[in-house]
């Protein structure tokens, strides 16, 4: 079974608590849910295996440390996935960028993909998915079965706002897949929106409401 873990430092809870309230305007609520995808990205980073590099500071040659292994992919799901691009290229400005485009259908409220561009060589890099919100888990386990078909073996999703239903979709369908969770709320209600939540994550974002 994959690893389920909240990252609740004590930062990322009070930016998330900013973005939870219905008064934040878009402006601050895109700024603040980069910052939180930059803190989750260096938690979740924690265990990147590093290898020795001979360098040569002013002073003279010593032997250091680099990240070893493979490179990353982040791929946010379109739309509100697109939120937390910016904050993790912050911490690992090297990683690729790979979008991939579901909606939810209103009213069964299943996630259909419509877009789909990763970079050539994605079997061989790590592909961290980001979404703000796991809901039913629908979309990000579409998302990630997207980028098994494409030979990805090693991936983790990483959200703001978790519902233990969809922490529980990923599980069941994706065991391998590590995921990480600013929160994990209360419910997911009839409507498909989390309780407490934060609303559509999309609209705020974007000013679309
Ligand atoms: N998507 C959102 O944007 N918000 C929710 O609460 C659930 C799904």
């Amino acid at each position: 079974m994959g690893k389920f873990v909240v990252l609740d430092h004590p930062l990322i809870q009070h930016k998330l608590t900013i973005i939870r309230r219905k008064e934040t305007g878009s402006n601050e609520f895109r700024r603040i849910v980069g910052e939180i995808g930059g803190l989750m990205t260096y938690e979740i980073t924690r265990d990147l295996p590093l290898q020795d590099v001979e360098i040569e500071t002013p002073i003279g040659k010593t032997v250091q440390k680099e990240i070893a292994g493979k490179k990353l992919t982040i791929v946010p799901i379109l739309r509100a996935g697109m939120g937390m691009v910016n904050g993790v290229l912050e911490m690992i400005p090297s990683a690729k960028v790979g979008v991939i485009g579901m909606y939810r259908d209103e009213e069964t409220l299943k996630p259909h993909e419509y877009f789909c561009k990763m970079p050539k060589d994605v079997a061989e890099r790590e592909c961290l998915v980001v979404d703000p919100m796991l809901a039913t888990g629908g979309s990000a386990n579409m998302a990630i079965e997207a980028l098994k078909k494409r030979g990805v073996k090693d991936i983790r999703l990483a959200v703001l706002v978790a519902a233990p239903e969809g922490v529980k979709a990923i599980q069941a369908e994706h065991p391998d897949v590590d995921i990480y969770a600013a929160s994990l709320d209360d419910k997911l209600m009839d409507n498909g929106y989390i309780f407490p939540g934060l609303g559509d994550a999309g609209d705020r974002l974007f000013g679309t409401k």
